[in-house]
């Protein structure tokens, strides 16, 4: 019998993370379901297994560096590889501007993703798909053109990127941040940042055969999404489940909405 794939999907007890679950166990994969709460994950991966199907599940807080390197030990020791890793928790941050709510949100949205790829990218292997869950809000049209140029520059590491982010959140604490040119959306820009990760994760990452790409799930109904987005988690979750299946190389490095490619 060939062996099921192995998914960790973080932020996976409800919302869209938790509907990427449903369909990539549909899909014949084995999915660790991970949450930041012990009994709300633990009751959404009872919820999959209704039908008689195995999951898994494991907490892991994705702002927490101990619950990272627990997490990642527990796979070491429990798995034999990671196949799919999809950076799906995040927050946001609408109708509030500040120090302590742009602090929450990059590092939750960015450095989170960071964090936890860092980690398990030990056990992952030729053909393994990285999908980081962005936003169209983070698209670079949201930055002033001196941000924009620098975090499109082709030549951009980790480490500027990482300094760029950090100088964001010190530029809102002290209230320099519109004047900088940076948006009044921390959401924006946690999201912004992860993409240009993505880009820059999936090209260091192609020579070992590891794809990355990021997406854009649309406007969804879930507790983040609110009510009136016209878009149901089914639908949502397609343009992530569609990046967790890719079969080779041929797409990597971009950012797409229902397997279309986006401006950055
Ligand atoms: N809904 C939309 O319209 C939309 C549009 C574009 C992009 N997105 C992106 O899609 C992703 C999922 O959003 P959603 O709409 O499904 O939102 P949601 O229903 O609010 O779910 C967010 C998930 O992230 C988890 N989370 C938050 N902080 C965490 C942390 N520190 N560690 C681990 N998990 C954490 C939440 O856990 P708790 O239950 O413990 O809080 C929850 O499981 C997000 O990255 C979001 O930015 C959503």
């Amino acid at each position: 019998m060939m062996k099921r794939e192995i998914a960790i999907v973080t932020g996976a007890n409800k919302g869209l993370g938790f509907e990427t679950c449903r369909q990539l166990k549909d899909s014949g994969m084995h999915v660790i379901l991970t949450g930041r709460d012990e009994a709300k994950v633990r009751k959404a991966a009872d919820g999959l297994t209704a039908g008689g199907a195995e999951v898994s599940w494991a907490v892991l807080d994705v702002q927490d560096t101990e619950s990272i390197s627990r997490f990642a030990d527990e796979v070491r020791d429990t798995w034999n590889g990671v196949d799919v890793l999809v950076n799906n928790a995040g927050v946001s941050d609408f109708g509030r501007f500040d120090g302590p709510a742009a602090e929450l949100t990059v590092k939750t949205n960015f450095f989170g993703p960071m964090q936890v790829t860092g980690a398990l990218l030990p056990f992952m292997h030729e053909g393994s798909r990285i999908v980081m869950v962005s936003s169209a809000m983070g698209q670079l049209s949201c930055l002033s053109g001196d941000l924009r140029r620098r975090f499109e520059s082709p030549g951009l590491t980790r480490d500027e990127l990482v300094e760029l982010m950090r100088s964001f959140l010190r530029s809102v604490s002290d209230g320099t941040s519109a004047h900088k040119g940076w948006p009044s959306s921390a959401y924006s820009v946690s999201k912004a940042g992860l993409n240009m990760l993505t880009r820059i994760l999936a090209a260091e990452l192609s020579p070992k055969g590891i794809i990355v790409n990021s997406v854009h799930p649309g406007w969804v109904r879930t507790d983040m999404g609110g009510l009136s987005a016209p878009l149901d988690v089914k639908a949502g979750a397609k343009s992530i489940v569609w990046a967790a299946l890719l079969k080779d190389g041929s797409q990597n490095g971009g950012f797409f909405h229902n397997g279309k490619p986006l401006p950055w």
